[in-house]
């Protein structure tokens, strides 16, 4: 059970990223490393978690059926954006309605929070596709929430038990972002239980 103060931050949130999105025109674009990279990742069940308004789900669902597309958030505003046209659950990242090992990609744009737990919810050979704003974009967005800021020191403990297949930092002169593609093991070895959800 989150605590009273975890409960109120993400209503905090929620409240701020509803304001964002209220009135919001367009989705933003499209995320080009994921188009350009989304041959490595498995089709199957996708869960576009922290999805926003649902730009790069809507963009994989229309790449082929075999895409099978979810967004969550925790921002009605913003999902009302892409319920149109995806199924859309509103969930904390970090409190999903989900059973473990069910997703075969996890897209996760833009969005960082240590607690996510990517193995869980992914099925054996499932992948996740992680990019997000890092230590080093302090310098560009002072301002920003340190507490989602990725740093890449920790890319060994955040995505243990998964297999990494693209690793790109960038540093563009406007925002430092680092972009992960991993991979759960396609066997559930002798003796290893299922992942189990925080
Ligand atoms: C910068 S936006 C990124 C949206 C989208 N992934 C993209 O790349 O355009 C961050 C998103 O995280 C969502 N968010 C913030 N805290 C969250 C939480 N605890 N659980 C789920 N979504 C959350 C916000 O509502 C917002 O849509």
């Amino acid at each position: 059970m989150p605590s009273v103060d975890t409960r109120i931050s993400v209503l905090d949130d929620r409240a701020r990223w509803n304001k964002k999105y209220r009135g919001a025109q367009a989705p933003r674009r499209v995320n080009k490393r994921l188009t350009r990279l989304a041959h490595l990742l498995k089709p199957g069940r996708v869960l576009d978690l922290a999805g926003g308004m649902g730009q790069n789900a809507r963009w994989l669902a229309e790449q082929s059926a075999q895409w099978r597309v979810v967004v969550s958030d925790i921002s009605d505003e913003g999902l009302s954006h892409a319920a149109p046209y995806l199924p859309c659950v509103l969930a904390n990242a970090c409190a999903l309605p989900f059973p473990p090992n069910i997703f075969d990609t996890i897209l996760c744009t833009r969005f960082f929070d240590p607690r996510v737990n990517f193995a869980a919810l992914l099925a054996p050979g499932g992948t996740v596709f992680f990019e997000t704003f890092t230590v080093a974009d302090q310098r560009y967005y002072p301002a920003f929430n340190p507490a989602h800021r990725f740093d890449p020191a920790t890319i060994p403990a955040y995505f243990a038990n998964l297999e990494l297949l693209h690793l790109q930092e960038t540093d563009n002169g406007h925002r430092a972002y680092v972009t992960v593609i991993a991979r759960r093991g396609a066997r559930i070895a002798d003796g290893e239980n299922t992942f189990q959800l925080r």
